[in-house]
């Protein structure tokens, strides 16, 4: 798959890290900052990334800022994003099945990188469920289309 990274300084490191893991699950992996430590903006990082997924020019994309929250905010503000915050490897497989999340944010203080790596690769490789769940995704769609 396309995939978009994005981080700001608090997930800067994080984000270091899980870009040479997706790849090597042979994804393609595009990142749209930051790009060093230095103490940035965090919307100025997710609503581009968000927007290009929303698009249609990658198929998913991975936020990351201190909490995570942050990030998750801006990209679920953008109109076609479920964008889940995910701090453990199951919420991670259950937002794919049930959700169709197409964002996934971590939070780079809050967890470490193994289990960051854990819910990465469980989040990437699930595939949406359908069934019940193409209902409520579609009320969702909606509302946001209102
Ligand atoms: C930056 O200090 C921090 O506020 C940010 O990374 C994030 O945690 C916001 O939600």
């Amino acid at each position: 798959m396309n995939i978009a990274i994005c981080s700001d300084h608090g997930g800067y490191e994080l984000k270091m890290r899980l870009i040479p893991f997706i790849e090597g699950m042979g994804h393609e992996v595009t990142d749209f900052g930051c790009y060093d430590e230095r103490s940035v903006d965090y919307p100025d990082y997710a609503f581009p990334m968000a927007e290009a997924v929303a698009r249609g020019e990658f198929e998913r994309g991975v936020a990351i800022c201190g909490t995570g929250i942050g990030v998750s905010i801006c990209c679920n503000k953008v109109r076609g994003i479920r964008c889940a915050l995910c701090g453990d490897v199951l919420s991670a497989e259950l937002t794919r099945r049930h959700n169709d999340s197409n964002i996934l944010a971590m939070g780079g203080r809050i967890i470490g990188p193994e289990t960051a790596k854990a819910i990465t690769a469980a989040w990437l490789s699930t595939a949406f469920d359908g069934g019940r769940h193409e209902g409520r995704i579609a009320k969702i769609s909606r509302y946001e289309n209102e």
